[in-house]
């Protein structure tokens, strides 16, 4: 009895722990809201398709644009009695084919306070690029007699406004639609109001709780609502964040299981999870259609407050009775948002590299990194003191692994007081950087956006007399709690408060920092522990009397800016910042980098790192990664280990770690499992079984930690194809990781393939997901065939491929037809292999040609915008290697120069067996051997190898096969 009492004793506990784990550790939802929580999303779910009354007139161009006056039908049939105030609708038009329309309240007609354009996203060059209309012309729907005003948009596109109902599209001259907005007749905009002492309108429009949290609303509802049709689309993507597949499914239609919309409100959220259209950290409202048919075309709202979006499916409308004059496939979304005004962009593409490129035009080209900053990053929440720092740092030496940047979490500062140091923890450090600098390598600390409300931090103190926080809804300093407990937060909405935020960054100012110290973002959704949802109230006030809730998804975006411009004005201004930021907007590819906040130790999460990745690529944001290792829990070896190997391939490659994690630097995964045996020592008494068992085990920590060095390594190899990837993204917008189709755009099998992806348009990579796995399928792409990367051997394109899986890699292929530039020597970090010579991979097609780039520059400073860079294209053809200048040297005289030479050329898929290699112009011959692909290779076969043709990096050169 005694011990059933017992055992029952102990399995109630057991669940009692259970029960207080799993709350723990699972996504709190209910402190979230959802579309029915939130009365904008709720009303605009529940109109009908038609119901929107607006029709144009006055239509006229004024100042390049064509104008038109917004207002009900009823309104026009009686001129006199006009009862509503108009809205203003403008469409412009810039080069390279962008419509842009706005829709804002009539100045004219006294609204109470101008509506909120998001300011400094939209980059000066656009602007200077708008070409002035001079004319529309009218034109008649003979079915519907219904009018439209066309104006011109580009060869082969126009823009056409029809008139009753209002409606807006793009179009090919010969009359296809692309894209299209209120088609559906869904437009709503509601205008600012003044509560009258009588009003007895919808309570909801003037004040909303949620969980405790009220939110007033001084200007009554103020949500704008349309919905957006894209043609000749087989699937959506892109309006990241959120943890879900990157072809985006519907939430609501025929047969679709209604969902919530895809939520755009940047959110701290605890242990998100891996398939939900609910919304993350970042908000980048831009989404990109594609399809066999017609191409690619993209739709870009800027618009900072909370937004929700709606993919509608197949015959989500047939009830309607509209019907759009169009026989090509379509996908029909629809768009909501809490405030602002419609300012939105339509891109044409036709290609997805068109469309990247267009949508870039607009907010800016992703920023090129510094080449540590490409490298592989070591973080985790927290390395204790610069014992912990030092240690760390060599067990990288000692291993053998390169690593360029070491992070610093919170627990560094003196109590979470930002720019301070604990000085019992971290009494040096100056000297601390200075050892990392010594080798080449860097430091990050972070800096959130919460200031301790503490009248002796001096940063604090400032901020208060200056009057730079943020107000609540009363005008009061608003007071919100985050690490540090009571906190207050910059208004970064305001240029003057970014100006003295940036300063605070001198090495003056930031006491204990150096050169090789760049900084971390990290809360700046904001996340406010008290606040409702987790973030700062919406009623809260900014610079300019602008509300929270119509700011609140570019805080983040602010709070990144003004530290980058901090890192930037430090020194002599010629160093280029980075920043890591969790919150992210549009235009936040100009500031620096980002990831995906805190995923866990899941393979599900894993699986979700890799869509993630390529829509915020898709939206401008390429230089992202997701924590490798996952934040929360701890990984099984085999899954950090696969971890490491696609992390590798993120634009953005860092491991990190909850400080509740164990331990799990690269050299002591598994340990535990070590310990686990040390304590059943005292058991088995150093029993023969035991000693095997250790040994074992030892072998497989030596094992897993060779794995991680080797996916480390890959990464290293392939840095100067990284960099001038980063280049590429730089100046094209082209992202440096890409779904299948940026590359295969006709190629329907690879449209919602988010398992696989492309790293520039050369290297094809495939995760592996699960435990154990012993095969993988892996599509590859088109006709020409692709090398295995470790192997060279040969797979053939235009099919999926049974691969069995070793644990060595995850498999990953070159395309034939490309070349990729490596550097093979191993060293401890990115920037002590500067001088090290290239090896050159060429992997030939079936008509033995292959091309490829090479971008190098001082890989720190600004002087490649003026022309300081070396930009190769190699071309291979007719059995002859060039090397052709792709710089333009126009550009500002300044100079770089590189001593490099290519020391290795692999040649993959050729046809003969040449001997010996000629190099013009000096008339030189190098030898042609076989080697393997890798100079370390444990196995694999031989290649035709050019050995130290010592060519130089920087000329003009042909080298002939013969
Ligand atoms: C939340 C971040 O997402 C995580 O990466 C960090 O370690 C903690 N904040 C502590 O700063």
């Amino acid at each position: 009895m005694k011990t059933q009492m017992r055992n029952l004793t102990l399995l109630l506990f057991l669940l009692l722990l259970f029960l207080l784990c799993s709350s723990v550790l699972s996504w709190k939802k209910e402190e979230f809201r959802n579309c029915n929580q939130t009365p904008f999303c709720k009303r605009a779910r529940a109109r009908n398709p038609g119901s929107c009354s607006l029709s144009a007139r006055d239509i006229r161009i004024e100042n390049g644009d064509l104008k038109a006056k917004l207002l009900p039908r009823e309104d026009h049939q009686n001129p006199d009695q006009v009862h509503s105030k108009p809205l203003i609708l403008s469409l412009s038009v810039n080069g390279d084919g962008i419509l842009r329309l706005k829709i804002d309240e009539d100045p004219n007609s006294d609204p109470p306070k101008k509506r909120f354009e998001v300011p400094d996203v939209i980059v000066e060059e656009f602007d200077r690029k708008k070409l002035w209309l001079q004319r529309h012309s009218t034109e008649v729907d003979s079915s519907s007699s219904s009018k439209s005003s066309v104006v011109f948009l580009s060869d082969g596109y126009e823009a056409v406004l029809r008139h009753d109902p209002f409606e807006v599209y793009v179009r090919e001259k010969g009359g296809k639609r692309v894209i299209s907005l209120n088609s559906h007749g869904l437009f709503d905009f509601e205008q600012l109001k003044v509560k009258k002492q009588d009003d007895n309108g919808d309570d909801e429009d003037w004040e909303e709780k949620f969980r405790g949290h009220t939110d007033t609303r001084p200007f009554g509802s103020q949500s704008i609502s349309f919905d957006v049709s894209f043609y000749g689309a087989d699937f959506v993507y892109g309006i990241p964040e959120h943890a879900t597949s990157l072809a985006l499914k519907p939430t609501r239609g025929p047969g679709v299981e209604e969902s919530e919309p895809y939520r755009l409100f940047n959110l701290d959220v605890f242990e998100y999870v891996h398939e939900s259209p609910f919304g993350l950290y970042g908000s980048i409202p831009f989404m990109i259609s594609h399809g066999k048919s017609r191409g690619t075309s993209g739709f870009f709202w800027l618009n900072s407050a909370e937004m929700q979006i709606d993919v509608l499916g197949a015959g989500w409308d047939a009830e309607s009775g509209i019907s759009l004059p169009s026989s090509q496939s379509r996908i029909d979304t629809f768009w909501m948002s809490e405030a602002g005004v419609v300012d939105a962009f339509f891109f044409i593409g036709p290609g997805p590299k068109d469309v990247a490129r267009q949508y870039t035009s607009v907010t800016g080209m992703p920023s090129l990194p510094q080449l540590f900053a490409t490298a592989y990053h070591q973080c985790r929440w927290n390395y204790r003191d610069e014992e912990d720092v030092e240690n760390v740092d060599s067990k990288f030496d000692e291993h053998d692994i390169p690593y360029d940047v070491l992070w610093l979490d919170i627990d560094h500062t003196d109590g979470k007081r930002y720019f301070t140091w604990d000085r019992v923890l971290f009494p040096h450090p100056e000297e601390m950087q200075r050892k990392l600098s010594a080798k080449g390598r860097h430091m990050v600390t972070i800096v959130d956006p919460h200031i301790k409300r503490d009248d002796s931090y001096f940063l604090h103190k400032e901020a208060s007399q200056k009057g730079y926080y943020v107000k609540d809804a009363n005008g009061n300093v608003y007071d919100g709690w985050c690490w540090p407990g009571s906190s207050s937060y910059p208004d970064m909405l305001n240029p003057e408060i970014r100006s003295w935020w940036a300063e605070k960054f001198s090495f003056e100012n930031y006491v204990g920092s150096t050169p090789s110290l760049y900084i971390w973002n990290d809360m700046n959704e904001p996340s406010v522990f008290n606040g409702p949802e987790v973030t700062m109230p919406r009623d809260a006030l900014h610079h300019g009397g602008v509300e929270h809730r119509e700011v609140h998804n570019a805080y983040g975006y602010y709070f990144h800016m003004a530290t980058s411009d901090g890192l930037v004005k430090r020194g002599d201004g010629n160093d280029r910042p980075f920043v890591l930021s969790r919150a992210v907007f549009a235009g936040s590819q100009r500031i620096g980098a980002v990831w995906t906040g805190d995923n866990t130790a899941e393979w599900e999460h894993l699986r979700v790192s890799v869509p993630m990745i390529l829509s915020l690529g898709l939206t401008g944001m390429s230089f992202s990664g997701a924590d490798v290792g996952g934040f929360f829990g701890n990984p099984e070896t085999e899954l950090l280990v696969r971890w490491y190997q696609i992390g590798a391939f993120y634009p953005f490659f860092r491991a990190h770690a909850h400080h509740d994690t164990k331990r799990r630097e690269p050299w002591l995964f598994g340990m535990a499992l070590k310990y686990g045996v040390g304590c059943a020592a005292g058991v088995q008494l150093m029993s023969f079984t035991f000693i095997t068992q250790v040994l074992v085990i030892m072998q497989n920590l030596e094992r897993n930690t060779e794995l991680i060095r080797d996916a480390i390594r890959m990464r290293y190899m392939l840095l100067p194809y990284f960099y001038t990837l980063f280049r590429e993204a730089n100046t094209t917008g082209v992202p440096v990781a890409r779904p299948l189709w940026m590359e295969f755009p006709s190629d329907e099998a690879t449209f919602i393939n988010d398992e696989a992806f492309m790293v520039g348009n050369s290297l094809l990579v495939q995760g592996i997901y699960s435990e154990r796995a012993k095969h993988v399928s892996v599509y590859l792409p088109g006709k020409e065939s692709w090398y295995d990367l470790r192997t060279g051997a040969v797979y053939k394109g235009g099919m999926t491929h049974k691969l069995e899986v070793t644990e060595e890699t995850v498999p990953a292929f070159q395309r034939a037809g490309t070349i990729i530039p490596r550097k093979d020597r191993f060293r401890r970090s990115s920037t002590q292999m500067v001088n090290d010579p290239y090896t050159l991979v060429i992997a030939l097609n079936s008509s033995q040609k292959a091309e490829g780039e090479l971008y190098i520059d001082d890989g720190r400073s600004f002087a490649f915008t003026k022309g300081a860079y070396i930009h190769r294209r190699f071309v291979f053809t007719d059995g002859k290697l060039m090397s052709l200048n792709l710089a333009t040297s126009a550009l500002g005289g300044a100079q770089f120069s590189s001593e490099c030479v290519i020391e290795r050329i692999i040649l993959l898929g050729h046809s003969a067996v040449p001997k010996i290699a000629l190099i013009e112009p000096d008339d030189k011959t190098a030898e042609i051997e076989l080697g393997p692909l890798f100079l370390k290779s444990r196995r694999g076969n031989d290649f035709l190898t050019i050995r130290r043709p010592n060519l130089p990096v920087a000329g003009d050169w042909t080298i002939k096969i013969l």
